[in-house]
Protein backbone atom coordinates (compact mmCIF):
# COMPACT_ATOMS: atom_id res chain seq x y z
CA UNK A 1 0.00 0.00 0.00
CA UNK A 2 1.42 3.33 -0.83
CA UNK A 3 1.65 5.67 1.97
CA UNK A 4 -1.06 8.96 1.75
CA UNK A 5 0.27 12.17 2.46
CA UNK A 6 -1.47 13.35 5.73
CA UNK A 7 -3.32 16.52 5.05
CA UNK A 8 -5.54 16.94 8.17
CA UNK A 9 -5.52 16.32 11.80
CA UNK A 10 -7.53 13.52 13.76
CA UNK A 11 -8.51 13.43 17.21
CA UNK A 12 -10.60 10.35 18.91
CA UNK A 13 -11.76 10.69 22.44
CA UNK A 14 -12.82 7.27 23.50
CA UNK A 15 -15.33 6.86 26.63
CA UNK A 16 -16.58 3.40 28.05
CA UNK A 17 -15.54 -0.14 27.21
CA UNK A 18 -12.42 -2.12 25.21
CA UNK A 19 -15.00 -2.04 22.19
CA UNK A 20 -15.01 1.09 21.83
CA UNK A 21 -10.88 1.38 21.65
CA UNK A 22 -11.24 -1.11 19.27
CA UNK A 23 -13.83 0.84 17.27
CA UNK A 24 -11.76 3.78 17.76
CA UNK A 25 -8.95 2.15 16.40
CA UNK A 26 -10.12 0.84 13.51
CA UNK A 27 -11.69 4.58 12.99
CA UNK A 28 -8.47 6.17 12.79
CA UNK A 29 -7.31 3.64 9.72
CA UNK A 30 -10.53 3.90 8.03
CA UNK A 31 -9.28 7.85 7.86
CA UNK A 32 -5.47 7.39 7.34
CA UNK A 33 -6.36 7.32 3.48
CA UNK A 34 -7.90 10.26 3.67
CA UNK A 35 -5.05 11.90 4.58
CA UNK A 36 -5.56 11.98 8.65
CA UNK A 37 -3.01 11.36 11.22
CA UNK A 38 -3.45 11.99 14.44
CA UNK A 39 -3.58 15.23 16.36
CA UNK A 40 -1.66 15.76 19.68
CA UNK A 41 -4.93 17.04 21.16
CA UNK A 42 -8.18 18.69 20.05
CA UNK A 43 -7.33 22.26 19.42
CA UNK A 44 -5.25 20.95 17.03
CA UNK A 45 -7.44 18.71 15.44
CA UNK A 46 -9.60 19.12 11.76
CA UNK A 47 -11.83 16.67 13.10
CA UNK A 48 -12.81 15.09 16.48
CA UNK A 49 -14.94 12.22 17.24
CA UNK A 50 -16.12 11.48 20.40
CA UNK A 51 -16.58 7.21 20.92
CA UNK A 52 -19.31 7.73 23.83
CA UNK A 53 -20.77 5.46 26.12
CA UNK A 54 -23.83 5.10 27.12
CA UNK A 55 -23.78 2.57 29.93
CA UNK A 56 -24.19 4.49 32.72
CA UNK A 57 -25.86 8.48 33.39
CA UNK A 58 -22.35 9.25 34.37
CA UNK A 59 -20.76 8.38 31.07
CA UNK A 60 -23.33 10.53 28.93
CA UNK A 61 -23.22 13.35 30.48
CA UNK A 62 -19.62 13.61 30.05
CA UNK A 63 -20.28 13.66 26.28
CA UNK A 64 -22.82 17.29 26.71
CA UNK A 65 -19.87 18.57 28.69
CA UNK A 66 -17.33 17.45 26.05
CA UNK A 67 -19.34 19.31 23.14
CA UNK A 68 -19.59 22.56 25.38
CA UNK A 69 -15.26 22.74 25.54
CA UNK A 70 -15.26 21.81 21.95
CA UNK A 71 -17.26 24.56 20.32
CA UNK A 72 -15.03 27.73 21.48
CA UNK A 73 -12.23 25.45 19.68
CA UNK A 74 -14.15 25.09 16.97
CA UNK A 75 -15.46 28.86 16.36
CA UNK A 76 -11.66 30.12 16.70
CA UNK A 77 -11.00 27.73 14.22
CA UNK A 78 -13.40 29.32 11.87
CA UNK A 79 -12.26 32.69 13.22
CA UNK A 80 -8.97 31.93 11.93
CA UNK A 81 -10.19 31.02 8.22
CA UNK A 82 -9.82 27.01 9.20
CA UNK A 83 -12.73 24.65 10.37
CA UNK A 84 -13.01 21.74 12.91
CA UNK A 85 -15.52 19.05 12.28
CA UNK A 86 -16.82 17.32 15.57
CA UNK A 87 -18.90 13.80 14.96
CA UNK A 88 -20.73 12.08 18.04
CA UNK A 89 -19.63 8.09 17.60
CA UNK A 90 -20.54 5.37 19.64
CA UNK A 91 -23.68 4.46 21.65
CA UNK A 92 -25.00 7.96 23.22
CA UNK A 93 -24.83 8.78 19.40
CA UNK A 94 -26.85 5.68 18.32
CA UNK A 95 -29.54 6.10 22.01
CA UNK A 96 -29.45 9.88 21.92
CA UNK A 97 -28.25 10.43 18.17
CA UNK A 98 -31.49 13.35 17.96
CA UNK A 99 -31.45 14.76 20.99
CA UNK A 100 -27.31 15.45 20.51
CA UNK A 101 -28.31 17.27 17.88
CA UNK A 102 -30.81 19.09 18.63
CA UNK A 103 -28.78 20.27 21.93
CA UNK A 104 -25.35 20.76 20.40
CA UNK A 105 -26.77 21.97 16.58
CA UNK A 106 -22.97 22.41 15.87
CA UNK A 107 -22.16 18.48 15.25
CA UNK A 108 -21.63 17.80 12.11
CA UNK A 109 -22.00 14.22 12.49
CA UNK A 110 -23.80 11.77 14.35
CA UNK A 111 -23.10 7.73 13.53
CA UNK A 112 -23.99 4.93 15.49
CA UNK A 113 -21.34 1.79 16.35
CA UNK A 114 -22.85 0.06 13.52
CA UNK A 115 -22.55 2.06 10.59
CA UNK A 116 -19.10 4.08 11.66
CA UNK A 117 -17.67 2.24 8.09
CA UNK A 118 -19.11 4.88 6.48
CA UNK A 119 -17.46 7.79 8.11
CA UNK A 120 -15.73 9.02 4.91
CA UNK A 121 -18.73 9.48 2.98
CA UNK A 122 -20.43 11.48 6.02
CA UNK A 123 -17.17 13.43 6.15
CA UNK A 124 -17.55 14.54 2.49
CA UNK A 125 -21.16 15.19 2.87
CA UNK A 126 -21.00 17.14 5.72
CA UNK A 127 -18.34 19.35 4.31
CA UNK A 128 -20.43 20.03 1.31
CA UNK A 129 -23.16 20.98 3.42
CA UNK A 130 -20.74 23.50 5.42
CA UNK A 131 -19.99 25.23 2.42
CA UNK A 132 -23.23 26.19 1.95
CA UNK A 133 -24.50 29.55 2.64
CA UNK A 134 -27.57 28.76 4.84
CA UNK A 135 -26.05 25.42 7.23
CA UNK A 136 -28.25 22.43 7.81
CA UNK A 137 -28.31 20.33 10.83
CA UNK A 138 -26.07 17.83 11.71
CA UNK A 139 -26.07 14.27 9.44
CA UNK A 140 -27.66 11.76 11.56
CA UNK A 141 -26.38 8.06 10.66
CA UNK A 142 -27.98 5.70 13.15
CA UNK A 143 -29.94 2.60 11.63
CA UNK A 144 -28.40 -1.03 11.75
CA UNK A 145 -27.71 -2.06 8.81
CA UNK A 146 -28.05 -5.56 7.46
CA UNK A 147 -24.56 -6.29 6.54
CA UNK A 148 -22.52 -6.38 9.47
CA UNK A 149 -19.91 -3.09 9.77
CA UNK A 150 -17.08 -6.23 9.75
CA UNK A 151 -17.90 -6.73 6.23
CA UNK A 152 -17.50 -3.31 4.94
CA UNK A 153 -14.54 -2.22 6.93
CA UNK A 154 -11.11 -2.22 5.43
CA UNK A 155 -8.67 -5.24 6.74
CA UNK A 156 -6.80 -3.86 9.86
CA UNK A 157 -3.36 -2.87 9.36
CA UNK A 158 -2.79 -4.00 13.12
CA UNK A 159 -1.14 -0.51 14.26
CA UNK A 160 -2.12 -1.10 17.85
CA UNK A 161 1.03 -1.96 19.67
CA UNK A 162 2.35 -5.05 21.58
CA UNK A 163 -1.15 -6.03 23.07
CA UNK A 164 -4.23 -5.85 20.93
CA UNK A 165 -8.13 -6.14 20.65
CA UNK A 166 -9.72 -7.78 18.07
CA UNK A 167 -13.49 -7.61 18.00
CA UNK A 168 -14.70 -11.57 17.39
CA UNK A 169 -18.73 -10.84 18.53
CA UNK A 170 -20.71 -7.55 18.70
CA UNK A 171 -24.37 -7.05 20.07
CA UNK A 172 -26.16 -8.65 22.72
CA UNK A 173 -29.66 -11.09 23.15
CA UNK A 174 -29.70 -11.52 26.62
CA UNK A 175 -32.04 -8.11 27.50
CA UNK A 176 -30.86 -8.03 31.05
CA UNK A 177 -33.29 -5.45 32.51
CA UNK A 178 -30.72 -2.49 33.48
CA UNK A 179 -28.51 -2.92 30.28
CA UNK A 180 -28.82 -0.13 27.61
CA UNK A 181 -25.96 -2.75 24.96
CA UNK A 182 -28.80 -5.22 23.46
CA UNK A 183 -30.77 -1.67 22.25
CA UNK A 184 -27.11 0.49 21.43
CA UNK A 185 -25.08 -2.37 19.62
CA UNK A 186 -28.36 -4.36 18.51
CA UNK A 187 -28.32 -8.09 17.84
CA UNK A 188 -25.65 -11.08 18.63
CA UNK A 189 -23.54 -10.90 15.38
CA UNK A 190 -20.49 -13.64 15.57
CA UNK A 191 -17.62 -13.00 12.82
CA UNK A 192 -16.47 -15.70 10.47
CA UNK A 193 -13.38 -17.64 11.85
CA UNK A 194 -11.93 -16.67 8.63
CA UNK A 195 -11.63 -13.01 9.24
CA UNK A 196 -10.75 -13.36 12.90
CA UNK A 197 -7.57 -15.05 11.89
CA UNK A 198 -6.78 -13.18 9.58
CA UNK A 199 -6.99 -10.11 11.32
CA UNK A 200 -5.05 -12.00 14.46
CA UNK A 201 -2.25 -12.92 11.72
CA UNK A 202 -2.07 -8.89 10.82
CA UNK A 203 -2.10 -7.56 14.10
CA UNK A 204 0.90 -9.87 15.08
CA UNK A 205 2.88 -9.02 12.03
CA UNK A 206 2.63 -5.61 13.20
CA UNK A 207 4.02 -6.58 16.58
CA UNK A 208 0.91 -7.86 18.59
CA UNK A 209 2.13 -10.25 21.05
CA UNK A 210 -1.43 -10.57 22.95
CA UNK A 211 -4.43 -10.43 21.83
CA UNK A 212 -7.71 -9.99 23.81
CA UNK A 213 -10.90 -11.34 21.67
CA UNK A 214 -13.59 -8.82 22.09
CA UNK A 215 -17.14 -9.02 22.26
CA UNK A 216 -20.09 -7.72 24.09
CA UNK A 217 -20.76 -11.46 24.79
CA UNK A 218 -17.58 -13.00 23.68
CA UNK A 219 -18.45 -16.11 25.37
CA UNK A 220 -21.62 -16.72 23.16
CA UNK A 221 -19.55 -16.53 20.30
CA UNK A 222 -20.77 -19.11 17.33
CA UNK A 223 -19.04 -17.72 14.11
CA UNK A 224 -19.04 -20.05 10.74
CA UNK A 225 -16.16 -22.18 10.98
CA UNK A 226 -13.81 -23.06 7.49
CA UNK A 227 -15.95 -26.22 7.73
CA UNK A 228 -18.91 -24.27 7.62
CA UNK A 229 -20.34 -25.45 10.75
CA UNK A 230 -21.05 -23.03 13.90
CA UNK A 231 -17.65 -22.66 16.19
CA UNK A 232 -17.83 -22.25 20.08
CA UNK A 233 -15.40 -20.14 21.62
CA UNK A 234 -13.17 -22.42 23.02
CA UNK A 235 -12.75 -24.01 19.61
CA UNK A 236 -11.61 -20.13 18.10
CA UNK A 237 -9.51 -19.85 21.24
CA UNK A 238 -7.25 -23.51 19.68
CA UNK A 239 -7.29 -22.06 16.31
CA UNK A 240 -5.96 -18.77 17.09
CA UNK A 241 -3.41 -20.32 19.59
CA UNK A 242 -1.39 -21.76 16.61
CA UNK A 243 -0.94 -18.13 15.43
CA UNK A 244 2.80 -18.05 15.06
CA UNK A 245 4.45 -15.23 16.59
CA UNK A 246 1.15 -15.45 19.59
CA UNK A 247 2.29 -15.17 23.04
CA UNK A 248 -1.17 -14.36 24.79
CA UNK A 249 -4.56 -14.80 24.37
CA UNK A 250 -7.35 -13.21 26.69
CA UNK A 251 -11.29 -13.25 25.61
CA UNK A 252 -13.82 -10.40 27.66
CA UNK A 253 -16.66 -9.84 28.64
CA UNK A 254 -18.41 -13.55 29.29
CA UNK A 255 -21.61 -14.16 30.46
CA UNK A 256 -21.88 -16.98 33.14
CA UNK A 257 -24.36 -19.10 30.96
CA UNK A 258 -22.03 -18.79 28.38
CA UNK A 259 -18.84 -21.15 29.94
CA UNK A 260 -19.42 -23.82 27.88
CA UNK A 261 -17.21 -27.31 28.04
CA UNK A 262 -15.29 -26.49 24.51
CA UNK A 263 -13.90 -22.92 26.81
CA UNK A 264 -13.30 -24.58 29.86
CA UNK A 265 -10.98 -27.44 27.36
CA UNK A 266 -9.13 -24.47 26.53
CA UNK A 267 -8.65 -23.05 29.47
CA UNK A 268 -7.31 -26.79 30.29
CA UNK A 269 -5.12 -27.01 27.21
CA UNK A 270 -3.47 -23.85 25.72
CA UNK A 271 -0.69 -22.76 27.67
CA UNK A 272 -1.32 -19.14 26.19
CA UNK A 273 -4.84 -18.80 26.83
CA UNK A 274 -3.90 -16.33 30.38
CA UNK A 275 -5.38 -17.70 33.51
CA UNK A 276 -7.57 -14.66 34.26
CA UNK A 277 -11.33 -14.40 33.36
CA UNK A 278 -13.52 -11.23 33.89
CA UNK A 279 -17.19 -12.68 34.47
CA UNK A 280 -19.63 -10.84 35.71
CA UNK A 281 -22.15 -11.66 38.23
CA UNK A 282 -23.73 -8.11 39.24
CA UNK A 283 -25.22 -9.46 42.38
CA UNK A 284 -25.03 -12.41 45.07
CA UNK A 285 -28.91 -12.58 45.73
CA UNK A 286 -30.90 -14.82 43.40
CA UNK A 287 -33.90 -12.95 43.59
CA UNK A 288 -31.95 -9.99 42.38
CA UNK A 289 -30.55 -12.12 39.79
CA UNK A 290 -33.49 -13.24 38.25
CA UNK A 291 -35.15 -9.53 38.50
CA UNK A 292 -32.34 -8.67 36.74
CA UNK A 293 -33.05 -11.03 33.81
CA UNK A 294 -29.65 -12.63 33.96
CA UNK A 295 -30.70 -16.12 33.46
CA UNK A 296 -28.29 -17.45 36.39
CA UNK A 297 -28.29 -18.40 39.75
CA UNK A 298 -25.89 -17.75 42.12
CA UNK A 299 -25.48 -21.65 42.33
CA UNK A 300 -25.04 -21.63 38.41
CA UNK A 301 -21.81 -18.78 39.00
CA UNK A 302 -20.36 -20.72 41.27
CA UNK A 303 -20.42 -24.25 39.42
CA UNK A 304 -18.69 -22.00 36.34
CA UNK A 305 -16.22 -21.32 38.51
CA UNK A 306 -15.31 -24.52 39.88
CA UNK A 307 -15.35 -26.08 36.61
CA UNK A 308 -12.83 -23.39 35.49
CA UNK A 309 -10.51 -24.02 38.61
CA UNK A 310 -10.65 -27.73 37.98
CA UNK A 311 -9.31 -27.31 34.58
CA UNK A 312 -6.73 -24.07 35.49
CA UNK A 313 -6.37 -24.01 39.08
CA UNK A 314 -4.53 -20.63 39.68
CA UNK A 315 -6.74 -18.84 37.23
CA UNK A 316 -7.44 -15.23 38.94
CA UNK A 317 -10.79 -14.25 38.70
CA UNK A 318 -12.76 -10.41 37.84
CA UNK A 319 -16.65 -9.76 38.27
CA UNK A 320 -18.75 -6.70 37.38
CA UNK A 321 -21.18 -5.70 40.48
CA UNK A 322 -24.10 -3.14 40.73
CA UNK A 323 -25.28 -2.22 44.22
CA UNK A 324 -28.76 -0.53 45.02
CA UNK A 325 -30.61 -2.51 41.62
CA UNK A 326 -34.27 -2.04 42.44
CA UNK A 327 -35.65 -3.54 45.45
CA UNK A 328 -32.20 -4.59 46.64
CA UNK A 329 -32.50 -5.54 50.35
CA UNK A 330 -30.09 -5.44 53.12
CA UNK A 331 -30.23 -9.23 52.91
CA UNK A 332 -29.68 -9.54 49.08
CA UNK A 333 -26.55 -7.17 49.27
CA UNK A 334 -25.49 -9.01 52.28
CA UNK A 335 -25.72 -12.13 49.72
CA UNK A 336 -23.07 -10.32 47.49
CA UNK A 337 -20.87 -9.16 50.11
CA UNK A 338 -20.58 -13.42 50.93
CA UNK A 339 -20.02 -14.31 47.40
CA UNK A 340 -17.40 -11.93 47.08
CA UNK A 341 -16.00 -13.31 50.02
CA UNK A 342 -16.64 -17.19 49.11
CA UNK A 343 -14.83 -16.62 45.38
CA UNK A 344 -12.14 -13.99 46.07
CA UNK A 345 -11.81 -11.83 43.63
CA UNK A 346 -8.17 -10.27 41.71
CA UNK A 347 -9.95 -7.31 40.65
CA UNK A 348 -13.30 -6.06 40.09
CA UNK A 349 -15.72 -3.05 38.98
CA UNK A 350 -18.51 -1.94 40.97
CA UNK A 351 -21.50 0.41 40.23
CA UNK A 352 -24.50 2.27 41.34
CA UNK A 353 -27.20 1.50 39.72
CA UNK A 354 -28.28 3.96 37.20
CA UNK A 355 -31.67 3.82 35.71
CA UNK A 356 -31.54 3.52 31.88
CA UNK A 357 -33.95 5.04 29.45
CA UNK A 358 -35.61 2.30 27.97
CA UNK A 359 -34.70 -0.51 30.13
CA UNK A 360 -37.26 -2.37 32.07
CA UNK A 361 -35.62 -1.72 35.59
CA UNK A 362 -35.70 2.19 35.12
CA UNK A 363 -39.47 1.65 35.32
CA UNK A 364 -39.27 -0.46 38.71
CA UNK A 365 -40.96 1.38 41.72
CA UNK A 366 -38.59 0.20 43.98
CA UNK A 367 -35.46 2.75 42.95
CA UNK A 368 -33.24 2.56 45.74
CA UNK A 369 -32.43 5.70 47.30
CA UNK A 370 -28.98 7.18 46.47
CA UNK A 371 -27.48 7.64 50.22
CA UNK A 372 -28.35 3.92 50.47
CA UNK A 373 -26.54 2.89 47.27
CA UNK A 374 -23.72 5.07 48.22
CA UNK A 375 -23.12 2.86 51.55
CA UNK A 376 -23.15 -0.04 49.74
CA UNK A 377 -20.89 0.89 47.13
CA UNK A 378 -18.21 2.61 49.63
CA UNK A 379 -18.71 -1.04 51.65
CA UNK A 380 -18.62 -3.29 48.39
CA UNK A 381 -15.78 -1.56 47.05
CA UNK A 382 -13.56 -1.85 50.37
CA UNK A 383 -13.94 -5.65 50.39
CA UNK A 384 -13.03 -5.84 46.57
CA UNK A 385 -9.83 -3.52 47.05
CA UNK A 386 -8.53 -5.62 50.37
CA UNK A 387 -9.26 -8.81 47.63
CA UNK A 388 -6.83 -7.37 45.02
CA UNK A 389 -4.38 -5.68 47.32
CA UNK A 390 -4.39 -9.38 48.80
CA UNK A 391 -4.26 -10.78 45.50
CA UNK A 392 -1.49 -8.63 44.29
CA UNK A 393 0.53 -9.57 47.73
CA UNK A 394 0.42 -12.64 47.51
CA UNK A 395 2.84 -13.06 44.34
CA UNK A 396 5.94 -10.49 45.81
CA UNK A 397 9.12 -12.16 46.31
CA UNK A 398 7.74 -14.83 43.12
CA UNK A 399 8.82 -14.47 39.45
CA UNK A 400 6.51 -14.55 36.99
CA UNK A 401 6.53 -13.97 32.71
CA UNK A 402 5.68 -10.43 32.06
CA UNK A 403 4.78 -9.00 28.68
CA UNK A 404 6.76 -6.11 28.15
CA UNK A 405 4.15 -3.49 26.75
CA UNK A 406 5.26 -0.02 26.92
CA UNK A 407 7.90 2.66 28.54
CA UNK A 408 6.79 3.26 31.72
CA UNK A 409 6.45 7.22 33.40
CA UNK A 410 10.09 7.12 34.24
CA UNK A 411 13.17 6.62 32.09
CA UNK A 412 14.72 3.26 31.85
CA UNK A 413 11.46 1.60 33.12
CA UNK A 414 8.77 -0.37 30.88
CA UNK A 415 5.44 -1.34 32.11
CA UNK A 416 3.80 -4.98 31.47
CA UNK A 417 1.34 -7.08 32.49
CA UNK A 418 1.70 -10.93 34.37
CA UNK A 419 -0.91 -13.52 33.22
CA UNK A 420 -3.53 -12.59 35.97
CA UNK A 421 -3.53 -9.00 34.04
CA UNK A 422 -1.57 -7.09 36.98
CA UNK A 423 0.86 -4.43 35.49
CA UNK A 424 3.90 -4.53 36.54
CA UNK A 425 6.42 -1.54 36.06
CA UNK A 426 10.02 -3.29 35.66
CA UNK A 427 13.78 -1.07 34.97
CA UNK A 428 14.68 -2.89 31.51
CA UNK A 429 15.65 -1.75 28.28
CA UNK A 430 13.40 -0.52 25.57
CA UNK A 431 14.33 -3.03 22.93
CA UNK A 432 12.63 -5.52 25.72
CA UNK A 433 9.10 -4.57 24.21
CA UNK A 434 7.36 -7.19 22.68
CA UNK A 435 9.75 -10.06 25.02
CA UNK A 436 7.65 -12.03 27.23
CA UNK A 437 10.51 -11.70 30.47
CA UNK A 438 11.00 -13.56 34.08
CA UNK A 439 10.57 -10.51 36.52
CA UNK A 440 10.83 -10.93 40.03
CA UNK A 441 7.83 -9.24 41.88
CA UNK A 442 9.28 -7.31 44.63
CA UNK A 443 7.22 -4.52 46.05
CA UNK A 444 3.57 -3.82 45.70
CA UNK A 445 1.68 -0.07 45.21
CA UNK A 446 -2.33 1.09 44.43
CA UNK A 447 -3.26 -1.74 42.46
CA UNK A 448 0.28 -2.36 40.42
CA UNK A 449 3.26 -4.39 41.32
CA UNK A 450 6.99 -3.57 40.53
CA UNK A 451 9.84 -5.78 40.05
CA UNK A 452 13.21 -6.41 38.20
CA UNK A 453 14.12 -9.15 35.50
CA UNK A 454 16.08 -11.71 36.34
CA UNK A 455 18.18 -14.67 34.01
CA UNK A 456 15.87 -16.89 31.81
CA UNK A 457 17.08 -19.80 33.36
CA UNK A 458 15.19 -19.02 36.72
CA UNK A 459 12.51 -20.59 37.83
CA UNK A 460 9.57 -19.56 37.02
CA UNK A 461 6.87 -19.88 39.45
CA UNK A 462 3.61 -19.70 36.71
CA UNK A 463 5.46 -22.42 35.05
CA UNK A 464 5.33 -24.48 38.02
CA UNK A 465 2.31 -24.13 38.59
CA UNK A 466 1.43 -24.68 34.93
CA UNK A 467 3.01 -27.98 34.83
CA UNK A 468 0.98 -29.08 38.48
CA UNK A 469 -2.40 -28.37 36.77
N1 LIG B 1 -26.29 0.76 36.06
C1 LIG B 1 -25.13 0.42 36.66
N2 LIG B 1 -24.25 -0.42 36.12
C2 LIG B 1 -24.53 -0.94 34.90
N3 LIG B 1 -23.86 -1.79 34.12
C3 LIG B 1 -24.56 -1.99 32.99
N4 LIG B 1 -25.71 -1.29 33.03
C4 LIG B 1 -25.71 -0.63 34.21
C5 LIG B 1 -26.62 0.25 34.84
N5 LIG B 1 -27.78 0.59 34.26
C6 LIG B 1 -22.60 -2.39 34.52
C7 LIG B 1 -22.72 -3.92 34.62
C8 LIG B 1 -22.00 -4.39 33.40
C9 LIG B 1 -20.94 -3.32 33.24
C10 LIG B 1 -20.31 -3.22 31.90
O1 LIG B 1 -21.63 -2.12 33.53
O2 LIG B 1 -22.08 -4.34 35.80
O3 LIG B 1 -21.45 -5.68 33.54
FE1 LIG C 1 -25.81 -6.01 28.98
FE2 LIG C 1 -26.59 -8.33 30.07
FE3 LIG C 1 -25.95 -8.22 27.46
FE4 LIG C 1 -24.02 -7.99 29.32
S1 LIG C 1 -25.32 -9.80 28.97
S2 LIG C 1 -24.29 -6.70 27.49
S3 LIG C 1 -25.09 -6.86 30.96
S4 LIG C 1 -27.65 -7.19 28.44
Amino acid sequence: MRPVPVTKRLFIKTYGCQMNVYDSARMAELLTPLGYAAAEGPAEADLVILNTCHIREKAAEKVFSDLGRLRPLMEEKRRAGGRMMVAVAGCVAQAEGAEILARAPFVDIVVGPQTYQRLPELIERAAALAAEPKRGAGLLDTDFPVEPKFDRLPETRGTQGVTAFLAVQEGCDKFCSFCVVPYTRGAEYSRPVAAIAREAERLVAAGAREITLLGQNVNAYHGAGPDGTGWSLGRLLMHLAATPGLLRLRYTTSHPIDMHDELIQAHRELDSLMPFLHLPVQSGSDRLLDAMNRRHTVADYRAAIARLRAARPDIALSSDFIVGFPGESEADFQATLTLIRDVGFAQSFSFKYSPRPGTPAALAEDQIAEPVKEKRLAILQDLLNRQQRDFNRAWLGRTLPILLEKPGRHPGQLVGRTPYLQPVHVAAPAELIGQERPVLLEAEHAFSLSGRLVSEGNDCMHDRMRVSA
